[in-house]
């Protein structure tokens, strides 16, 4: 089924925001729709230039496949924002929402300036009635101030609908997970115009996923459901690294208790693998808006319940830094200590509130000089998240203990301590062997992601430690009173 608004089939959409969520959705789109033109544009040149480039911006497996069959068919990437707003009958909102870091609500609600400035751009130059997509993560009721700037400069003719369609993509596995979604969400007003506007949406996705999958609710039900779905799976992470340091207190498990919880079909296999915390760009900033959101509600029983999840995953972060300081004969200033993985998960580059920064702060404020390796992220990125002003004092200091290596055997050279920090499957195969003979002994191993065969590097002469689990420590007698844990 066609939709139509303004009696127009949808023939060009552009989406406002080329980032880890505008790229590759908007790509899909092309490739699954290729008689629909699609035209991606931002702010920065230097993101246009890369996305035209054979060196994308962000790494994602298969995104450069879908991008060279789609780029220069009917998919294009520009800084021609007006234009491109012009001539879209629907526009994708997918700009950055990063947490406030000024004024009310600093530090918790969402910031929502870029969403206001995209709004207010295409209030400006648009000449046509336009569907306007949010896809960003956004707090309730953003929709509404959409809404509400738009409606507020309209032009005679031009006409407005705002729709809620929030992308559950996650990185890594992005493009997986927008050829077959678990569901698409499409929120909408409950008016004929509304009505059509979704329908517009839905004639999109149809291209490649069932209707059946395609749920369409009212917007705030739709912008509640991203915050709550992210809140749920941070929750889940939450509470199995919380049972995580049950299991190091009394000698269980956490694997063990993982498998055998997950196999109740109520609770489910997925998203129970312990860690040294979650990151990304995402939960932190959900399960915060929602603290802020429950604050606002007058409802600060909720706010606590919800802010809880960002507690323990401060606490697990904080519990692994403090093991390898203990493991290290309690101190560390001097030493030398590998980071195997900065990126806040495997197959991202990406490396927005990675466990790895919090890691590296809190070892840096020991004195440890720190080795880093990790296959995807740039040197620069590391260096620009280590000297961020709220992480550290001075970034003199972080260019002295910090040194970056092209692979992971110079990174463990002359090591104290190595600290797996993401789940690199290349972490899985390294020759430990050859690693163990270049560091100085006692050789520790940290594993945080619980990724590596733990009895064959004890076996090679390692003293390992993980998350959720005691191992036999055979080689060294340990000189500290055993770590809190
Ligand atoms: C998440 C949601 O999964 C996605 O639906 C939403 O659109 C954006 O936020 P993303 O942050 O890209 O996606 O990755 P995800 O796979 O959810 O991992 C987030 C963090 O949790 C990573 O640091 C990951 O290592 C960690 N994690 C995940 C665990 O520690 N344990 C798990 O069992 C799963
Ligand atoms: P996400 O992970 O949500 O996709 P990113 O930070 O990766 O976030 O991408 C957001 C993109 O949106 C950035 O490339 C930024 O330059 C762009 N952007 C922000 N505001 C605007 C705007 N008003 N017009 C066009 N692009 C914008």
């Amino acid at each position: 089924m066609h939709c139509l608004w303004d009696n127009m089939p949808l023939k060009k959409i552009c989406c406002i925001g080329a980032g880890y969520v505008g790229g590759p959705s908007c790509a899909v789109i092309a490739y699954k729709c290729p008689h629909l033109d699609v035209e991606v544009v931002d702010l920065s040149q230097e993101r246009i230039d890369q996305w035209n480039s054979d060196d994308l911006p962000i790494f994602e497996p298969k995104l450069h496949e879908v991008i060279q069959e789609c780029r220069g068919r009917n998919l294009k990437f520009s800084t021609n924002i007006d234009q491109a707003i012009q001539e879209a009958e629907l526009i994708f909102i997918c700009v950055n929402t990063p947490t406030k870091n000024y004024g009310i609500g600093k530090g918790r609600a969402a910031d929502l300036k870029y969403i206001e400035s995209a709004a207010r751009r295409i209030a400006a130059v648009a000449k046509s009635s336009k569907i306007v997509v949010e896809k960003s993560t956004v707090p309730v009721k953003a929709a509404e101030s959409i809404t509400d700037i738009l409606k507020a400069n309209v032009k005679k003719g031009v006409k407005y609908q705002v729709l809620s369609n929030p992308e559950f993509l996650a990185e890594g596995t992005a493009i997986k997970d927008l050829l077959s979604p678990d569901r698409v969400l499409i929120g909408g007003e409950e008016t004929p115009d509304g009505k059509e506007a979704i329908n517009g949406l839905c004639w999109i996705y149809e291209h490649w996923v069932p209707r059946k999958q395609i749920i369409t609710m009212n917007t705030w039900s739709s912008e509640l459901s991203k915050l709550a779905a992210n809140a749920f799976l941070a929750q889940r992470i939450s509470s199995i690294n919380a049972m995580s340091a049950v299991c190091e207190a009394t000698g269980a498990d956490v694997s063990e208790v993982a498998n055998a919880i997950g196999t109740d079909s109520r609770i489910g296999p997925k998203f129970l693998q312990a860690s040294v915390g979650f990151g990304g760009s995402c939960f932190q900033k959900d399960v915060l808006n929602l603290v802020y959101l429950c604050e606002c509600l007058n409802l600060p029983e909720v706010a606590a319940y919800w802010q809880q999840v960002i507690n323990i995953n401060d606490f697990q972060r904080r519990r692994f830094a403090n093991r390898v300081i203990e493991c290290l004969f309690n101190t560390i200033t001097g030493k030398n200590i590998a980071i195997l993985g900065f990126a806040f998960k495997k197959d991202t580059g990406d490396t927005r509130e990675s466990a790895a920064i919090y890691l590296c702060k809190y070892l840096m404020e020991e004195g440890a000089k720190l080795r880093i390796y990790d296959p995807q992220v740039k040197h620069t990125q590391i260096m620009s998240e280590l000297t961020e002003p709220s992480l550290s004092r001075d970034p003199d200091t972080v260019s002295e203990l910090v040194s970056i290596h092209p692979d992971p055997y110079t990174a463990c050279d002359s090591c104290h301590a190595l600290v797996i920090c993401t789940e690199w499957d290349e972490f899985k195969h390294l020759d430990y062997q050859q690693i163990y003979k270049k560091m100085l002994k006692p050789a520790f191993v940290f594993d945080g992601r619980m990724i590596v065969n733990h009895q064959a590097l004890i076996d090679i002469g390692f003293h390992v430690e993980t998350i959720g689990k005691r191992l036999t420590r055979k080689n060294i007698n340990r000189q500290v009173a055993p770590a809190a844990q």
